[in-house]
């Protein structure tokens, strides 16, 4: 059971909005639950939430964000909700039940036939979903392979050989990206030849970690490193420099994400591309759809923000 919760409390971020009205100022609070404080990405994105909630104050409208550390009501009653469940559909159930307009970001959880069709979010006129769809992000990590004048097959051996270094395999996020760069390869032709695939958890210093031990195991055959985000991106490029290889040269290495650093390392040839997974058109998405559901407005259950390609030509034509 304990397992299963925490599971599910990494599994779902909510957004849960309430209101109070305190002579002509009405103050809406907003509860923000995040995975992880410590993940990279989700820090940019939990900043933008507040800031673009701040944005949209008046004199009239206040918004009070409440993130999810345990410690206030708002927080509280989520975890609550999460205690007693049995699974996401019921989560969300106890949650609407509650009068609390849910806003689902960033990992989207899949119907019973694998595709985006949550009942649990179509059945809800209160609840929705706001993300990217990582199919996408997958292949274009792999179309800016092949988009190499090698496509990726340095030794010319005939086929490419990779290295995955995967996140949360509970996360669909990885398992698309790991998916859909290795399909972009096949479906332009080429012959892949998967050395290793590992689970990096979004993490950097995995990332480094595993990248190196895949260096030391098969060394020159390594021809491109695949990560499904930037952290662990940026820990194989630390891998890569200490094994003596040159990103560019003898191997590649491509990201999610477009963290400022790993843009940085396109720019200057240490990476050779990331995926900019938008948090900005993300964060402001959830923001106006919950700030809709808080003036009672009708919405969409889905709501989807493009990934863009980042490779050496797009950052400097930045
Ligand atoms: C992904 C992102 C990762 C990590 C993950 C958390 O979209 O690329 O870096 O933040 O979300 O669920």
């Amino acid at each position: 059971m304990k397992k299963f919760l925490a599971i599910l409390l990494a599994a779902i971020m909510v957004l849960g909005l309430c209101s109070f009205a305190s002579a002509e100022v009405k103050t809406y609070k907003v509860g923000v639950a995040i995975y992880q404080y410590t993940d990279n990405f989700m820090t940019l994105y939990r900043n933008e939430i507040e800031a673009y909630f701040k944005t949209l104050e008046t004199d009239d409208v206040k918004y009070e964000v409440m993130p999810a550390d345990g410690k206030n009501d708002m927080a509280e009653q989520i975890i609550l909700n999460l205690v007693q469940t049995s699974s996401a559909d019921a989560v969300i159930d106890e949650i609407v039940a509650a009068g609390i307009p849910l806003v689902l970001i960033n990992r989207e959880p899949l119907g019973d036939n694998g595709d985006e069709s949550y009942e649990g979010i179509l059945n809800n006129p209160q609840v929705c979903y706001v993300g990217a769809d990582a199919r996408q992000s997958g292949t274009f990590q792999g179309e800016m392979v092949c988009e190499l004048d090698n496509h990726g097959d340095i030794n010319g051996d005939g086929k490419i050989s990779y290295v995955m270094i995967e996140g949360d395999p509970e996360n669909v996020d990885a398992q698309y990206r790991t998916e859909f760069s290795i399909k972009a390869l096949k479906d332009a032709g080429y012959e892949v030849e998967c050395l290793d695939d590992q689970v990096g958890n979004w993490d950097q210093t995995k990332g480094q970690e595993l990248c190196a031990n895949a260096l030391n195991i098969y060394g020159d055959k390594v021809e491109v490193v695949f990560c499904n985000n930037d952290a662990m991106a940026l820990g194989a490029a630390t891998a890569i420099v200490a094994a003596g290889r040159t990103v560019g040269e003898d191997i590649y290495l491509l990201g999610v994400d477009a963290l400022e650093d790993a843009v940085e390392k396109v720019k200057i040839g240490e990476m050779t591309g990331t995926v900019l997974n938008d948090h900005i058109g993300q964060s402001h998405a959830a923001v106006d759809v919950a700030v809709k559901l808080l003036n009672g407005e009708e919405i969409q259950n889905y709501y989807w923000i493009d990934y863009v390609k980042v490779n050496k030509a797009y950052v400097d034509a930045m």
